[in-house]
């Protein structure tokens, strides 16, 4: 413990002191457990390892100038997680208590917050599982929620510098009617081997289409996309992306610069247009898009010629970690300072 390297930190699991759980039972949630353990006991038969029924979170907890940790918009977590439960049938874990559970797995783990010099932040990880014995395709009738903990530095090596993406054609992470817009392991699951054979051929991600008409962009693997032109900031408005949290804070300090903001279909001949592009998510923050190829297509879009990340992205970055980290006003009320 005292010799974690805080600003050398990777985007990985490091084991912390206690973690939170929380079961359902009987129709009903329990109260929450401190747990010290990384391991729990589950049925042989439990839907979540037959039938996929896991979804999960991800959001940061940040320690400030002033020492202060504050929780990065949890609500905005805890009511996806619930969107996510009824996507695929399972008992959806009450708001508040999803609140309390997260401050309780931060507070309980106060000294792997990272310190705020390093720029690295505390990941928190919220799961939920289906636990009671099922052999025919059939919900659980019993749940367990987890929160855990681990310090985290940037999800992509390179951090805040630009790296290229690659876009797939044959193959796609999420069906346009299917599970696309909710965080549920499936999905990620369906990503590993695109994921695997852009990263063997030096890219940071897969770049997504939409799967039905591979038109339009869907997201970045494991992140939102925007791109960047004539001062307006531009997403796509799609039925199989996940609504990304990080993605609409940006949205509404793109406005607040005085920025205009699209959210509706992208078409993948914009990007020609686009003068900056990025990925962003809780994970990713913003990483910048260097460039971004389409062997299939013959095609290669280059968003940054010098390496760098372009002024929008730079001033967008800048304005979120500075809420994240206190160093500015929280003015939309996005934060939650830990007592
Ligand atoms: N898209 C996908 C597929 C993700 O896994 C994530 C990460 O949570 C995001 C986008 C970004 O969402 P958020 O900003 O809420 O972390
Ligand atoms: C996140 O950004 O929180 C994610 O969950 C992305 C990835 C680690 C799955």
């Amino acid at each position: 413990m005292e010799n974690i390297n805080w600003s050398g930190l990777s985007f990985g699991y490091m084991k912390t002191d206690y973690n939170v759980r929380c079961y359902y039972r009987d129709g009903k949630w329990g109260e929450l457990e401190i747990s010290d353990s990384e391991s729990i006991t589950l049925h042989i038969a439990s839907t979540c390892l037959h039938y996929g029924q896991e979804a999960f979170e991800g959001l940061k907890a940040f320690k400030g100038r002033d020492g202060k940790i504050r929780i990065f918009r949890m609500r905005e977590n805890a009511l996806r997680m619930q969107s996510s439960s009824r996507g695929i049938l399972m008992a959806e874990f009450p708001v508040e208590l999803f609140e309390e559970a997260v401050i309780e797995a931060v507070s309980r783990n106060r000294r792997f917050v990272p310190p705020y010099e390093s720029g690295a932040s505390l990941y928190i990880r919220p799961l939920l599982i289906g636990t009671s014995a099922q052999v025919g395709v059939n919900p659980s009738k019993e749940y367990l929620f987890i929160v855990f903990v681990t310090p985290v530095g940037p999800y992509f090596k390179t951090g805040f510098k630009p790296t290229p993406y690659l876009i797939l054609r044959s193959y796609d992470r999420a069906a346009p009617q299917g599970t696309g817009n909710i965080k549920v392991g499936g999905n990620y699951a369906a990503s590993l081997v695109a994921g695997e054979i852009a990263h063997q051929k030096g890219y940071s991600a897969v770049l997504y289409l939409d799967s039905k008409e591979k038109k339009y962009i869907d997201e970045c693997g494991p992140a939102n996309f925007f791109g960047i032109k004539n001062n307006t900031y531009i997403t796509p408005d799609s039925n199989s992306v996940l609504p990304s949290i990080t993605n609409r804070s940006l949205m509404t300090l793109a406005e607040e610069m005085g920025m205009k903001v699209e959210r509706r279909p992208v078409p993948v001949s914009e990007l020609a247009e686009f003068e900056e592009a990025g990925a962003c998510g809780t994970a990713a923050v913003i990483s910048p898009i260097l460039r971004i190829d389409d062997p299939e297509e013959n095609k290669s879009y280059v968003f940054s010629k010098d390496g760098t990340a372009g002024p929008a992205s730079r001033r967008l970055y800048d304005r979120l970690r500075a809420i994240q980290y206190g160093d500015q006003e929280d003015r939309y009320g996005w934060v939650t300072v830990l007592q």
